[in-house]
């Protein structure tokens, strides 16, 4: 079982701060760290953390960045099918509050540039078992890996974050949709989106943060899977970690995407990434397999 991620890769400035500051406002740091990011890049280390071989395809900037992001790729055991471009690594500056909550603007720099796929690209998306997409590398870009899942029989994992223009028969040939309550209402507009979602015949997973997370699949009533209380102090990646476990629970499971099969995915996922908003840092944040079932047994 492979999974295979296409997306971005970013090295992320993290500022912790009392407060997010308001428009107009400067505010001084308590503490500066830089880790390893980007959603594409968080998503490939959960699923490897989480037993599954991983391949990851990306494009960094021919810098120092580039050279870290792919050095701690390697050592988290993902197989990188990186491309060098033109362009300085993506960045993201975050700020951190008290609270563990954040706020990001990210640069895309050289994940700008991964505008087509390459033959050996297509092949690595044709012979592996879960492809998993984002919205941080252009949208004809990730329509173009779809479709060669599609064409391979690869299941597609498709987390439409952050929020965007998504055109929604892209919906047509994705499997699983993971997004937040607000990218669902972004893509789904008003009324019950994760019924919307579903009548595109994808299922849907919405992450509900604290709450939880709704499983849906066409023509069946949705399921709730509650999450764990912890104390947060960092959520960044949280919910690519839950993307990552994700796909590497759905990848070993040879039951396929029916509700039984998404909703223990959606189980583990959930536990994986009440772990990670306890701990600081995106790649940093993400749990192995081994801690994730020990907190489960301990719940
Ligand atoms: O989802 C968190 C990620 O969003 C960060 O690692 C940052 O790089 C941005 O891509």
């Amino acid at each position: 079982m492979t999974v295979l991620v296409l997306g971005s890769a970013n090295l992320d400035l993290v500022y912790e701060v009392d407060r997010i500051p308001s428009p107009g406002e400067t505010v001084l740091s308590r503490g500066f760290a830089s880790f390893a990011g980007g959603k594409g890049n968080n998503q490939a280390v959960a699923a490897a953390r989480a037993g599954a071989p991983t391949r990851f395809v990306c494009a960094l900037g021919a810098d120092a960045s580039g050279d870290r992001l792919a050095a701690e790729a390697r050592d988290a055991g993902i197989d990188l099918l990186d491309r060098r471009v033109d362009a300085p690594t993506g960045t993201a500056a975050i700020f951190v509050d008290r609270r563990g909550e954040n706020s990001i603007v990210v640069d895309s720099g050289a994940n700008a540039l991964l505008t087509d796929l390459t033959a050996a690209e297509q092949e690595a998306i044709g012979t592996a078992d879960v492809l998993v997409l984002q919205l941080e590398t252009p949208v004809p870009t990730v329509a173009a890996a779809v479709a060669a899942a599609k064409a391979a029989g690869t299941r597609v994992v498709l987390n439409a974050a952050p929020s965007g223009a998504v055109p929604l028969d892209l919906l047509d040939d994705v499997d699983v949709l993971v997004v937040n309550e607000h990218e669902a209402a972004e893509l789904a507009g008003p009324g019950d989106a994760a019924a919307v979602l579903t009548a595109r015949g994808c299922a849907v997973i919405v992450t509900l943060g604290a709450e939880g997370a709704l499983v849906g699949v066409p023509g069946e009533e949705p399921v709730r899977v509650p999450s764990y209380t912890v104390d947060a102090v960092d959520t960044t990646g949280a919910g690519d970690t839950f993307v990552g476990s994700f796909a590497a629970a759905l990848g070993g499971d040879p039951s396929g995407t029916g509700l039984e099969a998404l909703v223990a995915a959606t189980g583990f996922a959930t536990a994986a990434a009440a772990l990670a908003v306890q701990r600081k840092g995106a790649v940093p944040s993400i749990p192995t397999l081994e801690e994730v079932r020990e907190f489960r047994d301990a719940r």
